[in-house]
C-alpha cells in the first residue's frame, strides 16, 4: 500500500466514482475542491496496485493546535485491510511534525461503520448519550445536526 497526497487527477476520480466509496451520495457536498487546491499538504489516497484504494482530506486547525480529520473513506472493495488505519497513521505524522497535540474527527450518529473504525483506533467519543447509548454533542454539525466528536491526543500514538 502506498500512501501519497491526493492531487487534482485524484479528486476528480473519487468524485465521479463516489458511490465506490460511499453507500449514498449525501457526503457528496462536503468534498470541497479546495481541501485539494489550498489544503493539498493535508489530503492523501492510498493506492493499492495502481488503485485509488481510500483517501483522507484533512487539515491542521487555525483556532488549536489539531488536526482534523474531514473526509476518511475506503473504497467499497477494500474495506477491512487497514486502509484507513494508514491514512491516519500518515496524516498523524504529519502533524506531530507540524507541531499538532490531538487529532480531532466528527460522524454522524447513525455511521455505524466510521464509529467502530473511530473506536477501535482508540479515539475518544464526547457527548450525551443518545438513545442507542451513542455519545453526541447536540448542533454539533449546524442547527439540527447532532455529531460524535472524536479526539485523540498524539502524544499518545506510537508510530
Ligand atoms: C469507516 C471506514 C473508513 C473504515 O475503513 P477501513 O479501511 O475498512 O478500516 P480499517 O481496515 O483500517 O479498520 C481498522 C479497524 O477498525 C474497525 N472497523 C473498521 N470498519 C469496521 C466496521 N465496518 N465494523 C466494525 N469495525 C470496523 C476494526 O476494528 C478494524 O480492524 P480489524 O479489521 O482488524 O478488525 C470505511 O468503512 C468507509 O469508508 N466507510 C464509508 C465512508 C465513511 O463512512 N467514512 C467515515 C466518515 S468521514
Amino acid at each position: 500500500m502506498l500512501i501519497r497526497p491526493c492531487i487534482l487527477e485524484d479528486y476528480n476520480h473519487i468524485i465521479t466514482n463516489f458511490l465506490e466509496f460511499w453507500d449514498n451520495d449525501t457526503p457528496l457536498s462536503r468534498h470541497h475542491v479546495l481541501f485539494i487546491r489550498e489544503f493539498g499538504n493535508t489530503a492523501y489516497v492510498a493506492e493499492i496496485n495502481n488503485r485509488i484504494a481510500g483517501y483522507l482530506l484533512g487539515f491542521f486547525a487555525q483556532s488549536g493546535p489539531y488536526a482534523y480529520s474531514h473526509m476518511l473513506a475506503v473504497h467499497q472493495n477494500f474495506r477491512r485491510q487497514g486502509v484507513a488505519r494508514e491514512l491516519y497513521h500518515n496524516f498523524i505524522k504529519d502533524a506531530l511534525a507540524h507541531g499538532c497535540t490531538e487529532l480531532r474527527a466528527t460522524a454522524a450518529p447513525y455511521n455505524k461503520s466510521t464509529i467502530a473504525f473511530h473506536t477501535a483506533f482508540g479515539m475518544t467519543m464526547h457527548g450525551e448519550p443518545d438513545h442507542e447509548n451513542i455519545p453526541i454533542i447536540p448542533n454539533y454539525g449546524g442547527p439540527g445536526i447532532d455529531r460524535v466528536l472524536f479526539t485523540m491526543p498524539l502524544t499518545s500514538i506510537t508510530q
